[in-house]
């Protein structure tokens, strides 16, 4: 048990004591301790809820297999402790000792990639991210994707795609790639510091990081009022916009027995400590499907710091995630004292802010069917902007077909009740029909059962992101549109495609 985190920022080792006497509180954002005590106002704060990127800096992780991991995150909505035994660069810290420009900063400069400046560490951040991960800056897809995260409201994004674009081309200048490998150093350096937990107690709060499972069973178990603490995506907006005081937190970031997705035959485990980022890469072969409701989830800051089951966990009724998993008949795997539960993920939904979880119970893992020959995963999310927002309606479906009928078929929504929640009268209505009846443009009488069916299944409410009559309207056209692409086979591009020339536009058309 330690009360000191220890980090490396801009190669420097920083050990801070959270101590009864001590002045900072463990919820201290990070952005605040860099701009207010180590004075590096180089990284912005633009909206401090996670959404803009100009508080973007680059940490560097070791995953549970030891290979070092590189990516942007909001130091807006990130802990102080949850950067226990990571390394952090800012802004400051890119450039060489000697003031020569790293790669990232002079690519912005010479494709005048800024105007005002005041989103451009934020953007140079998530540049370095990607260059210190060796990401292929020649795809412009990968690019956009990256930068996501970063709004900029006065350059426009060519000029900085444009930047990102040339790093493909520019060499890689020796003492930078000396710098990335001496951070993998201070990583191994401090791999046995974040084997101990950490305790810490100071103005009021406590702040407690188990190091192992066990550890974290029996803690919450005995502190069932603590909150459960995981990527902060969530929690960090509690704390940055609405002041709330959190006694006790419990971060399960550091236990290595949560960070492991494990596949069989017939299932996929994802443990709590699981990112977005992770589950995406490892799963992009098994469900297809998800990859783009994955690409639009957050940014790619949010993706790297949020965790898969915190978005099960939250069981908000908007989540992304709840509805797929609802349509791949998922379990969920609950622990309270090491006592095991596994149910059924439609039953952990209970109501509007209530779960079927127990005092003193955590989510410890989600287990995902894997699809058989015959099935197919389908999901659509509807927002209004393409990438970082939140849905208005999302819908996911899993259709089993054997010999020409519907077996089998479960409809998950989002952001159609006051929980996610599957469409059971729909369901029990396209259960036993031929799928071949969906072929083609819809037959009038049963794109108006659609419609009933899911007018019984749900009530959903009007509010600032779409109406009531939106919801069932677009409802029922998505439930039309998958299966016109279950018929089809046709697989939607991940990311709209931007043609900068007519010769791309031509090439990708033909090709
Ligand atoms: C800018 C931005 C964009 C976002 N975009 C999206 C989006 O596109 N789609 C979407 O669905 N969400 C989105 N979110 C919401 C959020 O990122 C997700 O819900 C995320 O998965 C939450 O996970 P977390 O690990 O950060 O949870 P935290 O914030 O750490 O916790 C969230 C809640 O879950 C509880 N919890 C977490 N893990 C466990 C566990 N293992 N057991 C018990 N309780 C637990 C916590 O106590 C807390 O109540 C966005 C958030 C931000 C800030
Ligand atoms: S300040 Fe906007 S994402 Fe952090
Ligand atoms: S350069 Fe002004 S906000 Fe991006």
């Amino acid at each position: 048990m330690t009360k000191t985190i220890c980090f490396f920022l801009n190669q420097e080792k920083i050990e801070i004591e959270l101590n009864e006497g001590g002045g900072l509180r463990p919820d201290t954002t990070l952005l605040n301790w860099l701009r207010e005590r180590r004075k590096l106002t180089g990284t912005k704060e633009g909206c401090a809820e996670g959404d803009c990127g100009a508080c973007s800096v680059v940490i560097g992780r070791l995953t549970s297999d030891n290979t070092p991991n590189w990516q942007a995150v909001n130091a807006c909505i990130l802990f102080l402790p949850m950067l226990h035994g990571s390394v952090i660069t800012t802004v400051e810290g890119v450039a060489n000792a000697d003031g020569e420009l790293h790669p990232v900063q002079q690519a912005m400069i010479t494709h005048h990639g800024a105007q005002c400046g005041f989103c451009t560490p934020g953007f140079v951040m998530s540049l370095y991210a990607g260059w210190c991960a060796g990401m292929d800056f020649t795809n412009v897809a990968e690019i956009e994707t990256l930068l996501s995260g970063n709004l900029c409201r006065c350059t426009g994004y060519g000029p900085i795609v444009s930047a990102g674009e040339a790093l493909a081309r520019w060499a890689r200048p020796q003492w930078a790639t000396d710098r990335v490998l001496g951070d993998i150093s201070a990583l191994a350096q401090m791999a046995a510091t974040t084997t101990k937990s950490l305790d810490l107690k100071c103005q009021g709060q406590r702040y407690s990081a188990p190091a192992s499972l066990e550890e974290l069973q029996t803690l919450y178990a005995e502190n069932p009022s603590a909150q459960i603490l995981s990527g902060a995506t969530d929690i960090g907006l509690w704390v940055t916009k609405q002041h709330r005081q959190l006694p006790h937190l419990i971060h399960i970031g550091n236990v290595a027995e949560l960070d492991s997705l494990k596949k069989t035959d017939g299932h996929i485990t994802i443990g709590a400590g699981v990112t977005h980022q992770q589950a995406m890469e490892a799963l992009a072969e098994d469900y297809p499907a998800l990859q783009e409701i994955w690409s639009r989830f957050g940014s790619a800051q949010v993706r790297a710091s949020a965790r898969v089951c915190g978005n099960i966990a939250n069981a908000s009724p908007i989540g992304d995630l709840s509805p797929c998993f609802l349509a791949l008949d998922s379990q969920i795997v609950l622990n309270k004292a090491g006592k095991r539960r596994q149910i059924k993920l439609d039953s952990f939904f209970i109501d509007y802010g209530k779960q079927n979880r127990e005092a003193g119970e955590f989510v410890e893992a989600i287990i995902l069917p894997r699809l058989q020959a015959g099935q197919q995963l389908l999901a659509y999310k509807l927002s209004k902007r393409f990438d970082q927002d939140i849905s208005a309606v999302l819908m996911a479906g899993c259709i089993d077909v054997q010999a020409g009928k519907i077996t089998d078929i479960k409809i998950g929504f989002g952001g159609m009740a006051a929980i996610p929640k599957r469409a059971m009268q729909l369901e029990a209505y396209l259960k036993g029909r031929e799928v071949s009846v969906f072929a083609g443009e819809m037959d009038a009488k049963l794109a108006t059962d659609i419609a009933t069916c899911l007018s019984q299944d749900f009530d959903p409410i009007d509010d600032m992101r779409a109406s009531r009559s939106y919801r069932l309207l677009a409802a029922a056209q998505l439930v039309q549109k998958m299966f016109i692409e279950y018929q089809s086979g046709y697989m939607r591009l991940s990311k709209p495609q931007h043609f900068r020339t007519p010769e791309d536009f031509t090439a990708t058309v033909q090709a």
